[in-house]
């Protein structure tokens, strides 16, 4: 555990991605969908779904100031095969100080052919997403999710979180399943975690 001046540079960081986040949030509070980061709790319950056998990069949408990110690595994928889309310049810069060896991309994650670019044709083994979806009209979601699914071999996970109650993304509007995948508390706001995936396969994430 760090003591001294290890302690106070840790509370400086995490209280700077807070500020970031806070202010990202004033900038565009639509975009950024809530106030504060995602909990480190919630962030390795997402990198959990990932596969890190699978031999194929991840894909991660609306990476704000990194706390998913981090978790992601920490599961065990390697940065050269992690690719994150962050919509805000702000996040984008802070991200690319933070992770030099990931992949970060500023684009839109609804226009994922634009802004991959060369990288448009990638499998990637699952997608963990961040975009705030419930600001967006259901129809978008739906396609949004259905996009996604083309990108990742059929069974495997894109695992989404959010603040309602219920999933962002409607069950029986296209071709894929809704599973609720946990509730966590621990999280400001407490979110919700969905996953959707091709049917027809088994439920080991
Ligand atoms: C709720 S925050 C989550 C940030 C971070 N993943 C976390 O959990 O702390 C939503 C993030 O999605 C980004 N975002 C919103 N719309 C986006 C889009 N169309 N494409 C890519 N990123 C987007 C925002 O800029 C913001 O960083």
């Amino acid at each position: 555990m760090a003591r001294g001046p290890g302690l106070r540079k840790a509370f400086a960081e995490k209280f700077d991605d807070e500020l970031r986040f806070f202010k990202g949030w004033i900038d565009k509070p639509k975009a950024v969908g809530s106030i504060i980061p995602t909990s480190s709790v919630t962030a390795r319950r997402m990198a959990s779904v990932i596969d890190t056998e699978s031999g194929l990069p991840v894909l991660e949408l609306g990476p704000g100031t990194g706390v998913i990110t981090k978790a992601i690595l920490a599961h065990g994928v390697n940065p050269e095969d992690l690719y994150t889309v962050e919509y805000s310049e702000d996040f984008v810069r802070h991200l690319k100080k933070q992770f030099h060896r990931v992949n970060i991309i500023h684009g839109d994650a609804f226009d994922l052919d634009t802004t991959l670019g060369d990288k448009r044709g990638l499998m990637f083994d699952a997608v963990v997403s961040g975009v705030p979806l419930l600001n967006f009209p259901v129809a978008r979601r739906i396609r949004y999710i259905e996009n996604l699914l083309a990108r990742i071999p059929e069974g495997r996970p894109i695992v989404q979180l959010t603040y309602g109650p219920l999933s962002p993304v409607p069950a029986g509007k296209g071709d894929y399943t809704v599973e609720h995948f946990d509730f966590v508390l621990r999280n400001i706001p407490p979110t919700q975690l969905w996953i959707y995936r091709r049917p027809g396969f088994g439920r080991a994430h």
